[in-house]
């Protein structure tokens, strides 16, 4: 038995933080029945964060348990390897060791916290998931990185299991970075190590994003995140509420 925290929805509000008691997933196998699983993509600064945050709070008003959970650094053991992906000097490894860590990362995060979530009908919610390696570790360094070995990475840590939708934040790179490093310079530990390699690799990585969207358009939609928070918040729950059926 594990023990995960999380907020979730009471018959008295949806204020109340409520410890749960799960069971991990013993064969470390995706869920069969389960919850939804929303992932919220885009580059640096485009609001996923933020947005996140909010839609799990519209979702907790609909009395939908959900959890928010992020990658890198979902679980103890993961902020320990964030700590290595998102700080100190962006050419300390290169970008195959970097999808490896990335890769350990969300194997801990699947298997300890989102499967056995999913598993007790808790909707998740993740700042990130396995598109963003390859939107960094392939499209964004230019296609350095072989596909087929992400793909195999995918098979072999996650299998058939992908998120029921992932949204993608559009926006200029521009206008994301200078976000991200005004919140950079509040934060002690500065996560600028991806922030720091330059508009290229962002602009690769935006293209990438739009890339994947246009593969796989039944589990991913699109949203222009150049505008407020409160209105990209109405475009995000119309999306959910029909994907949902809410
Ligand atoms: N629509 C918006 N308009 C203006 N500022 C915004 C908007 N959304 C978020 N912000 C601000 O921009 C900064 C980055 O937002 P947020 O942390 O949500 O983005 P993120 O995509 O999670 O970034 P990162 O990739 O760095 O984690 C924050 O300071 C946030 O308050
Ligand atoms: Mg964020």
């Amino acid at each position: 038995m594990g023990s995960l925290k999380g907020k979730v929805a009471t018959p008295k509000g949806v204020d109340g933080e409520v410890e749960w008691q799960m069971e991990l997933f013993p064969e470390c196998k995706a869920p069969s029945s389960k919850g939804m699983f929303i992932t919220f993509e885009g580059g640096e600064g485009t609001g996923k964060s933020t947005q996140l945050k909010l839609l799990s709070e519209y979702l907790l008003s609909l009395k939908i348990n959900n959890i928010q959970t992020k990658e890198p650094g979902g679980t103890e053991v993961g902020q320990e390897l964030r700590r290595l992906l998102v700080t100190g000097d962006k050419d300390k490894f290169d970008a195959v060791a970097e999808a490896l860590l990335y890769y350990a990362d969300r194997r801990v995060h699947l298997t300890t916290k989102v499967w056995p979530t999913l598993n007790n009908g808790i909707w998740v919610l993740s700042d990130r998931f396995a598109d963003s390696t390859v939107a960094y570790q392939y499209y964004g360094y230019d296609k350095r990185v072989d596909k087929q070995l992400l793909d195999e990475l995918y098979k072999i840590a996650v299998g058939d299991f992908k998120p029921d939708l992932t949204i993608v934040l559009d926006l200029d790179p521009k206008v994301g970075l200078e976000r991200s490093f005004k919140k950079a310079m509040g934060m002690e530990t500065k996560e600028t190590r991806h922030e720091s390699r330059g508009l290229k690799f962002h602009t690769n990585l935006r293209k990438g994003y739009l890339e994947m969207a246009k593969q796989e358009p039944e589990r991913f939609v699109v949203l222009d995140a150049n505008k407020s928070i409160e209105r990209l918040h109405i475009d995000i729950v119309q999306v959910v509420k029909e994907r949902f059926k809410l």
